[in-house]
C-alpha cells in the first residue's frame, strides 16, 4: 500500500506515493455536505412553510409549540440537535468531513502535515465524537415520529389517499431507517463487540440481528448520502407546496 512520504518524522501535506486521483473525492463531499448544511440552517431558522395538508417537513418533526406559546423562534431549532448530532458524530461522516473540510488527512495514505501533538479523537474536542452511540438512541425516537408523519401523509381530510408528497415522505423515512439501522454503533450493540455468540444470553437471535445489520452496515455510506439528499428534498417539497409554488399532485 502506498504511504505518505515522511520528512523529519512528519508527513508533508499532500505527499503520497498514490498514483490515482485521490483528490476527486473531496469536491463532491464539500458541495453536498456544505450545500446541505447551508440549506438546512436556513430552513431551520426560517420557521415557516413547513406544513401543508397532511405533510410535515422532516426538519420540523416532531413539531413543538408551533403557535409560539413559550418558544418565540422557529420550532425546528428545538429539535435540531438530535438529528444534527447523530449525523455529525456518524463514523462515516467523520471520515468524510475530516478529509474534505479539515484535510486531516486529505485522503488515505496522503500526508496531512500535522504536528506530533495531534491526538485525534483521544482528546478534547474530538473525543466528544464518542457520544454517537447515545445519539443513536435519540435517532430512534426521531425515526418513530417520522414514520408517524409518513403514515399521516396518507390521510387527506379523513380520507385515505396518496399524493406525490406521500411518496416523498415515505421514501425519505425508509432511507432514514436504512441509514439508522446500518449504523456502526447499532451493529456493535447487536453483536459486533462479542467474540462468542453461543456464550451469551440470546446468542442466536443476536447473531441473526448482527448478520442482518452487518449486511446493511456494508452500505452505510450509500444510505448516509441517500438519506441526506432525501431529507433535504422532502423538506423542499413540503416548502414548495406550502408556499403555493407548486400543487401537490394526487395519485390516488
Ligand atoms: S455510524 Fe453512521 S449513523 Fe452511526
Amino acid at each position: 500500500m502506498a504511504e505518505a512520504s515522511v520528512a523529519g518524522g512528519r508527513a508533508r501535506f499532500g505527499s503520497t506515493l498514490r498514483r490515482d486521483a485521490w483528490w476527486v473525492e473531496i469536491l463532491p463531499v464539500v458541495i453536498l455536505l456544505g450545500g446541505f448544511g447551508i440549506y438546512a440552517t436556513w430552513r431551520a431558522f426560517e420557521g415557516h412553510f413547513y406544513e401543508w395538508g397532511p405533510y410535515l417537513s422532516p426538519f420540523y418533526s416532531p413539531l413543538i409549540d408551533p403557535a409560539h406559546h413559550w418558544w418565540p423562534l422557529s420550532p425546528a431549532l428545538l429539535i435540531l440537535g438530535g438529528p444534527l448530532g447523530f449525523r455529525i458524530t456518524c463514523y462515516y461522516y467523520r471520515k468524510a468531513y475530516y478529509r474534505s473540510f479539515f484535510l486531516d488527512p486529505p485522503a488515505c495514505a496522503v500526508g496531512e502535515g500535522q504536528s506530533r501533538s495531534y491526538r485525534g479523537e483521544t482528546a478534547f474536542p474530538f473525543i466528544l465524537q464518542n457520544v454517537h452511540r447515545y445519539f443513536l438512541y435519540i435517532a430512534f425516537v426521531f425515526l418513530a415520529f417520522l414514520w408517524r408523519d409518513a403514515i399521516r401523509a396518507f390521510f387527506f381530510h379523513g380520507h385515505i389517499g396518496v399524493g406525490v408528497g406521500t411518496i416523498v415522505l415515505l421514501v425519505n423515512v425508509i432511507l432514514l431507517t436504512f441509514y439508522t439501522f446500518s449504523c456502526h454503533s447499532l451493529r456493535h450493540l447487536a453483536g459486533g463487540k462479542l467474540d462468542c455468540f453461543s456464550c451469551v444470553a440470546f446468542g442466536r437471535p443476536r447473531h441473526t440481528a448482527w448478520t442482518w445489520l452487518s449486511a446493511l452496515n456494508e452500505r452505510h455510506m450509500l444510505f448516509a448520502w441517500a438519506s441526506l439528499i432525501s431529507v433535504g428534498l422532502a423538506d423542499y417539497y413540503v416548502r414548495l407546496v406550502a408556499t403555493g409554488a407548486i400543487h401537490d399532485f394526487r395519485l390516488l
